[in-house]
């Protein structure tokens, strides 16, 4: 395995439409392999391919499990959806949203609460999936990067430097930080990952 470069806002690539994958090959396998390699080694919980300069419909996400405490667990929990299809979405929520592509950034971004997505796994078996909450969140980020899309189109407020925020601990929303100081510890302690 290896670590591939994550493309960063302003790389055309990341405003592309992709194609779908026909068959899985050696090449691929070990694609999706270094997406989650790269995806860990930057503390993401989802990776697109165009992310890595792969132009095909691809992703992975892999959710961390939360202790009674919050602490994440070491548990993997990795997810390949290939070629996808949004079936169906419901609800809506808004949510502090980043992105691998845009580091150090962060907004609020409104998303359907639920989703059910069809797609291939690595055997290129079809499956379909319901999802909630961070999940469906993430599904609904990544499938966007598919055709193009970066969160920030999206945003409901302006995009922050996520060192000026803080994380309101009910809603999941971020706010500009009212003494920058005194927050600092506390927002590293609680800070969930949301880097998509
Ligand atoms: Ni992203």
């Amino acid at each position: 395995m290896a670590l591939r470069e994550v493309r960063v806002a302003g790389d055309p690539i990341l405003n592309k439409t992709f194609r779908p994958l026909k068959e899985m090959t050696e090449r691929i396998s070990m694609l999706i392999d270094d997406m989650f390699e790269t995806m860990y080694d930057q503390e993401g919980v989802g990776l697109a391919a165009p992310q890595v300069g792969v132009l095909r419909r691809l992703f992975v996400i892999d959710i961390p499990e939360e202790d009674e405490d919050g602490n994440e667990t070491e548990e993997k929990h990795p997810i390949v959806f290939i070629n996808p299809e949004i079936v169906e979405t419901s609800g809506e929520v808004t949510l502090a949203e980043g992105c691998l592509s845009l580091p150090n950034k962060v907004a609020n971004v409104t998303r359907p609460s639920h989703v059910k997505i069809r797609a291939l796994d690595r055997d290129m078996q079809e499956f379909e999936m319901e999802a909630d909450d961070m999940l469906a969140r993430c599904i609904l980020h990544e499938f966007d990067h598919l055709d193009g899309h970066v969160y920030s189109e999206l945003a409901t407020g302006p995009l922050w430097d996520i060192e000026d925020v803080e994380e309101d601990g009910d809603t999941g929303m971020v706010r500009l930080k009212t003494d920058k100081g005194a927050k600092k510890k506390e927002s590293r302690k609680r800070r969930r990952r949301r880097r998509l």
